[in-house]
């Protein structure tokens, strides 16, 4: 693309400060900064205003197949779990290309060292559980890991001096997801340098779009994979291709599923997995209204109160029948460091809005989907901040009530 041409496409969706320094830079500069131009989605940020306003539908309560429930059927589902994971047809997706910015470190989030004495990293961690899987079930599944063109370089390079955490690295196979772009909050495109418009990664919903355009569909149609186990790099327990849930989300014959937990309060800082119009759908905490968030069933219990932890089964024959590219933009209005009268500016108050697609919402699209109740403290332990509630300090804890040395 040209300058003509760029200065045009600006014009025609109001963004034409992104050529403010033009006359400045340097010839490679000038290459860059139109390229980028040239793959912006400007429809984005018009879509997310309206994706924002978007009516929510009939909320009602779901079921969850409680702990009880799975403890009574776990011998059975944990033999059909394996059974699947022998066969190949299951593998694993590690989201990994957030930013991590609530805790703090430009290092991808998976690299932090949760050890205490020796090194852990939360990558480490995590790959410990899927070997102790893929041992048990033998069969080394594969895992797909999406990183962001922010962290891809940093990741590979620690999954490398790692020597792969023991796995073998052909089973590894990294995909970068997609960037959009943030602005300001009347809508103007952010230049993160005079040559760069801030771009950043475009949520963890676009995640089957990303690994599919990354040719790694190939894989899957080769060795029959028909489950993905979608998890987050930011929970330490988080337990990866769970054969018992493997077996359960099967035997349900739903499209989908996702483990819960109970939500200590109606506060906690969690998505709800519940029903609109009837159909299984995931409310972020900041979506749930005042009044459904506090509502308790007559033995008082949280009438919301299946909590996700971002760990879904995804069954590949519904993704494929499915457009996982129709999910809304969520606007989430965030600091965004940018150049302004051609000095950087580190802003201490959210001056801007960043768009992402989310997991969650593929749920709807999926249509069915199994609840399945987890033990807390076995599973679940984020890490979003450096201290507090779901923190570095919360998770070590955690690790070490379930025996892991630190
Ligand atoms: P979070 O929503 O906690 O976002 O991610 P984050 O970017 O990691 O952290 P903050 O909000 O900046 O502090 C939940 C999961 O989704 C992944 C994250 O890596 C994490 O596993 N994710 C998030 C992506 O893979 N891509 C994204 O664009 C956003």
């Amino acid at each position: 693309m040209d300058y003509a041409k760029a200065m045009a496409l600006l014009k025609e969706h109001g963004q034409t400060q992104l050529l403010k320094y033009y006359d400045e830079l340097s010839d490679e500069q000038k290459r860059i900064l139109l390229d980028e131009i040239e793959h912006i989605d400007f429809s984005i940020i018009d879509r997310a205003g309206k994706d924002a306003k978007r009516a929510q539908g009939k909320i009602t309560p779901a079921d969850a197949v409680t702990v009880a429930d799975i403890q009574e059927h776990r011998e059975e589902y944990k033999k059909l779990g394996l059974e699947c994971i022998k066969a190949g047809k299951v593998a694993a997706v590690l989201l990994a290309g957030g930013q991590g910015t609530r805790l703090g470190s430009d290092a991808p989030k998976g690299t932090f060292n949760i050890g205490i004495s020796r090194k852990l990293s939360i990558f480490g961690c995590q790959m410990e559980t899927i070997k102790s899987v893929a041992a048990e079930a033998g069969y080394n599944f594969h895992l797909f890991v999406m990183t962001s063109r922010i962290n891809d370089a940093a990741t590979k390079a620690f999954f490398k001096e790692n020597d792969f955490f023991g796995y073998p690295e052909d089973r590894i196979h990294f995909f970068i997801q997609g960037v959009s772009p943030a602005c300001s909050h009347d809508k103007k495109i952010f230049l993160a340098e005079k040559y760069m418009p801030v771009l950043t990664p475009n949520g963890n919903g676009g995640w089957y779009s990303s690994l599919i355009g990354a040719g790694l569909g190939e894989i899957l149609k080769r060795d029959g994979v028909e489950w993905l186990n979608v998890y987050s790099v930011d929970n330490v327990l988080q337990k990866i291709c769970d054969p018992v849930f493997v077996g359960a989300t099967k035997m349900s014959g739903c499209a989908c599923s996702g483990k819960v937990v109970k939500k200590v309060s109606p506060d906690e800082k969690v998505g709800v997995l519940c029903k609109e119009d009837g159909a299984p759908t995931i409310v972020e905490y900041y979506e749930l209204s005042d009044e459904l968030r506090n509502a308790r069933d007559a033995d008082g219990e949280l009438t919301y109160r299946w909590g996700v932890i971002l760990n879904y089964l995804f069954s590949v024959e519904k993704l494929n029948g499915i457009d996982v590219n129709d999910l809304p933009y969520h606007l989430a209005d965030k600091k965004v460091p940018h150049i302004e009268n051609g000095v950087k500016v580190e802003p201490t108050e959210p001056n801007g809005y960043k768009f992402e697609t989310l997991v969650v919402d593929m749920i709807k699209l999926m249509g069915s989907c199994l609840a399945v109740e987890v033990v807390r403290e076995h599973e679940f332990a984020p890490v979003k901040n450096r201290t507090g509630v779901d923190s570095v300090d919360s998770a070590r804890e955690l690790l070490k009530l379930n025996g892991v040395s630190l």
